[in-house]
């Protein structure tokens, strides 16, 4: 770190030698893990004495932080990139950069090095850190730089970042995969885990809290193996159990936890915890034992259902969320409506649906598929069916009770201009002063719909 300290230094003195800012553009896509990383980029480009822009003819830098989950994921960043070639073309002194998880795949690596030569660097979730130095390279040397070679085990602390709330951040508290589930990506392009030292997280938690931030979402793509590669014998519960002791007015959350780890330890640990929002993400992708081996998950419906219940046994009021793949490569109809019953089952607040995608690389791509997209979709329009009545019918549970919300932001809609959130995160639009924006309030929640709750706040009685 202290070497790109260095390199963003260097950077720096080029930009202040200019006759005005340099503009950056920062653009991501994919997962909540993205939008960390493109904060820190943010982070890094404004030590380097760049200013910020939306508009990629007006970009000196364009950054684009992709996602590799979907192939509609990798198309969409093919569109944008075509587009591109004509800001390039009006400003030729333009750096284009690719990062993030399609970047780490060494197929779109030859194809962007063949195909759009208007991309000056490309480079890996692993290799951010050293963003300094690499942009450094590029500019000095003149040249297109590729660097997307595995850095297993690297962690960097301290890298600079830039929040675009005042109210809600993310920690990231570990890095990488080593499941495995073989539809996904993931694992080939942000490597091994890697966990956070407890004492880093601890320390930027308690920053974010004396700084005024209410809403902490610790991030990783399984959080639930946080610390199995450390020294130490801290888990994911006990640091959620450290983490509590923070004091201050404050929520934290965490995703994703994969059932296969997550432990009775850490409902109760969640339960106890005064600070700890009584939310869950558990992603159970399929509800047939079948397919849920044939994905490599590791776990069955019954175990899962099993969870789930325990949790809300001591957790009365926990959201529940989770993600679903319909159309795994050789599910049946049959299987598929194993995946709709357990969701009839559950009662999830709300869900993240997904169609298969197949991802070459993984073994999953390899299987037959014989299911025609079309049927498919059926399947999926029946279970996005019973979900949204499902979440329907708990908003409506809500109407003419009082909840308390974190007032996150304006919203924009002039009949309910502001936006806030549940304990259990469920979107909350209202009415009420612009001055409680950033603060806690009661709201009593007067209608809903599929998708979110509206309400009033109540001024607080001095
Ligand atoms: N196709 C469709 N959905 C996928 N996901 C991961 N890989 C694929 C794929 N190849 C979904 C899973 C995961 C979420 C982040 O994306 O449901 O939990
Ligand atoms: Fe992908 Fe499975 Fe790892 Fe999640 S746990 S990132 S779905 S391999």
């Amino acid at each position: 770190m202290e070497r790109q300290r260095e390199f963003t230094e260097k950077l720096r003195r080029r930009a202040d030698a200019l006759d005005r800012r340099p503009l950056a553009m920062v653009d991501t896509f994919g997962c909540q893990q993205n939008v960390a990383d493109s904060q820190r980029i943010m982070g890094m480009l404004e030590e380097m004495g760049c200013g910020f822009t939306e508009d990629p003819m007006a970009a000196d830098i364009i950054v684009i932080n992709t996602c590799a989950i979907r192939e509609n994921a990798e198309k969409r960043v093919y569109g944008l990139l075509g587009r591109l070639t004509h800001a390039k073309a009006a400003k030729p002194e333009q750096v284009i950069c690719l990062c993030g998880c399609m970047a780490q795949q060494r197929t779109v690596a030859d194809k962007v090095r063949s195909s759009y030569r208007h991309v000056d660097l490309v480079f890996g979730p692993q290799a951010l850190w050293r963003f300094p130095e690499l942009l450094h390279t590029v500019y000095t040397q003149r040249r297109r730089l590729f660097s997307i070679d595995d850095e297993h085990g690297s962690i960097a602390e301290g890298m600079p970042v830039v929040r675009e709330s005042r109210v809600k951040a993310w920690v990231s508290i570990m890095y990488g995969c080593n499941n495995f589930c073989s539809y996904c990506i993931v694992p080939y392009v942000r490597g091994r885990e890697r966990s956070r030292d407890a004492a880093a997280i601890l320390d930027e938690v308690r920053g974010l809290v004396e700084e005024g931030y209410k809403d902490i979402t610790l991030l990783g793509q399984n959080v639930n193996s946080y610390g199995k590669d450390l020294e130490g014998g801290m888990d994911f519960a006990d640091l959620l159990a450290a983490i509590d002791e923070i004091p201050g007015d404050y929520y934290i959350r965490f995703m994703t936890s994969h059932p296969k780890d997550a432990t009775k330890k850490l409902f109760d640990t969640m339960a106890r915890c005064h600070h700890v929002a009584k939310q869950l993400h558990l992603p159970v992708q399929s509800g047939n034992d079948r397919v849920l081996e044939a994905m490599n998950r590791r776990y069955t419906r019954e175990k899962y259902l099993g969870q789930v219940a325990y949790a809300r046994q001591v957790m009365p009021d926990l959201v529940l969320t989770s993600d679903i793949i319909i159309g795994f490569p050789g599910e049946t109809e049959a299987e598929a409506m194993d995946t709709v019953s357990l969701v009839e089952q559950v009662r999830y607040d709300a869900l993240f649906t997904f169609i298969y995608s197949p991802r070459p690389g993984t073994p999953a791509a390899k299987l037959p598929d014989p299911a025609a997209r079309a049927e498919k979709q059926l399947w999926f329009d029946k279970l996005l069916e019973v979900q949204n009545r499902i979440s329907a019918e708990i908003h409506q549970g809500y109407v003419g009770k009082t909840v308390r919300v974190l007032v996150d932001a304006e919203s924009g809609d002039a009949r309910w201009p502001l936006q806030s959130r549940t304990e259990g995160g469920r979107l909350v639009h209202l009415t009420g002063p612009r001055e409680a924006i950033g603060t806690f309030a009661e709201a009593k929640v007067l209608d809903s719909n599929t998708w979110a709750l509206f309400g009033e706040i109540i001024p607080s009685k001095k």
